[in-house]
């Protein structure tokens, strides 16, 4: 079955809140995305399609990092892909397609909170290695990547998601 990856559009949020909640099995994320949007925190962001029915979604968030901070670096959350479409490839085409996107524009890394056996096949790796941090303490499963060739250079300490993700668990 074909799956189409394009940009989000104005009219997704009811499919992409149905998604999220059926991916994470509670209403959390879905409604982390639309605070998102209405923050204005939406940064980048695609959705996969199948029979022209959106059936899965990825979001990038701006972060916050301790020092060195320039606005430069995403955090990649929520990633998800409705039930019935798992392990089809669609959340590894979404998380590739995006990524490839980023690394043309202005941004220079991106971060995550996941699973690194999931995430390492991207180029993710441990964020402690470039000096950073996240606010979860969530040792190695908090990971990075450079977007281009010294992307992590001059970050080091904290980093911090949007107030949106305040709460989420
Ligand atoms: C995690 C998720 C996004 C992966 O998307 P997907 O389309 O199912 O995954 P893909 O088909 O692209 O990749 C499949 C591979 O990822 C692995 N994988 C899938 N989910 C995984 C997970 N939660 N942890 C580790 N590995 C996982 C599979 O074992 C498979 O590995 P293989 O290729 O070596 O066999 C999707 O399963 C999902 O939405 N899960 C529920 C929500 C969630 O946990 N989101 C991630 C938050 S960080």
């Amino acid at each position: 079955m074909a799956t189409r990856i394009r940009p989000f559009r104005d009219g997704d949020l009811v499919a992409i809140d149905a998604v999220n909640r059926a991916a994470f099995g509670r209403a959390d994320e879905g409604q982390l995305v639309a605070a998102l949007h209405t923050a204005g925190c939406d940064a980048f962001e695609l959705v996969a399609e199948r029979d022209a029915r959106i059936v899965a979604h990825i979001l990038f968030s701006p972060v916050t990092v301790e020092h060195g901070d320039d606005g430069r670096v995403l955090g990649l959350a929520p990633l998800a892909v409705a039930p019935g479409h798992q392990r089809q490839g669609i959340g590894s085409a979404l998380v590739r397609a995006a990524l490839s996107t980023l690394a043309t524009g202005p941004y220079r890394a991106v971060v995550v909170l996941g699973d690194p056996d999931y995430y390492q096949r991207f180029g993710f790796g441990p964020a402690s290695a470039a000096g950073l941090h996240d606010v979860y303490a969530a040792g190695d499963d908090f990971m990075a990547l450079a977007l281009r060739a010294g992307g992590l250079s001059g970050y080091r300490g904290r980093v911090s998601y949007a107030p949106e993700f305040d709460g989420l668990e």
